[in-house]
């Protein structure tokens, strides 16, 4: 597992476009594993940029997403169907059927084996995460075994309480969701996560302080990866002790 430490967010979100299209160049048909949440949003701006100037093409990329909210359909402001819309999908060239997101109102069942199926079928090229404050990524949280496969879930409270910045109250704030699960993690052959402000301080430094892998600090999967590398600012790095 690497640790980039960079200026500053601009910077990160530069880093991380950058490796992204650098897979894509290698592999036009490349599978990328993509995030939601506030951290990945620089990184969107930059490959949409890049994209509105020629310098990548995402025509035979394919795409899939780490999670969705149950519940939400995917016109909601708040699922991450709506999110990957307004920041990239509606922005870039990638085929509306190469593109693989998870129905919140769908049959969770249908929803999950969908997902295993494809993730048996192809193996992600590089894939993207944040990271919750208490570690997990996707919506993988902490638990006492590392899930296998796509799988439901059901929120933290810390995690309600986190994400509750982007609904109006956090009673609107769904109490479960599907993520892929660590399986899928591990089998990527890049995993990149980015991280910047004070509330993940505390578990990029965890993250790096020792070398244990365990469940109830989900991110640690990354250790067991191929190829991990950690991307974070310079403001963040100084709160933690590393
Ligand atoms: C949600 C998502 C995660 C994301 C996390 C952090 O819980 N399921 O994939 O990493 O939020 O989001 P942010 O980057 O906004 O802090």
């Amino acid at each position: 597992m690497k640790l980039v430490v960079t200026e500053n967010y601009e910077e990160s979100s530069r880093i991380l476009a950058d490796m992204v299209e650098q897979v894509i160049a290698e592999k036009k048909d490349a599978v990328l594993g993509l995030p939601t949440g506030s951290s990945p949003v620089g990184m969107y701006h930059y490959l949409v940029q890049d994209y509105q100037e020629g310098k990548v093409d995402f025509s035979e990329v394919h795409t899939i997403n780490l999670d969705e909210y149950t519940g939400l359909e995917r016109e909601h402001v708040q699922s991450f169907g709506y999110f990957m819309d307004q920041h990239l999908f509606s922005k870039v060239n990638v085929p509306a059927e190469n593109i693989m997101l998870i129905d919140g109102t769908g049959s969770a069942a249908e929803q999950i084996d969908r997902y295993d199926r494809f993730l048996d079928d192809n193996t992600i090229d590089i894939l993207v995460v944040g990271i919750g404050n208490n570690g997990h990524i996707g919506f993988n949280e902490p638990d006492t075994v590392f899930h296998a496969q796509t799988h439901l879930t059901e929120l933290e409270p810390e995690t309600i309480k986190a994400n509750a910045r982007f609904f109006e109250k956090e009673s609107d704030v769904p109490r479960s969701a599907i993520t892929m699960g660590m399986s899928a993690i591990l089998k990527a052959r890049k995993v990149v996560l980015i991280a910047t402000g004070e509330a993940k301080a505390g578990a990029i430094e965890r993250l790096f302080m020792d070398d244990t892998i365990d469940p109830m600090f989900p991110c640690s999967i990354l250790k067991g990866c191929k190829d991990a590398v950690v991307v974070v600012d310079r403001d963040l790095y100084g709160r933690t002790k590393l």
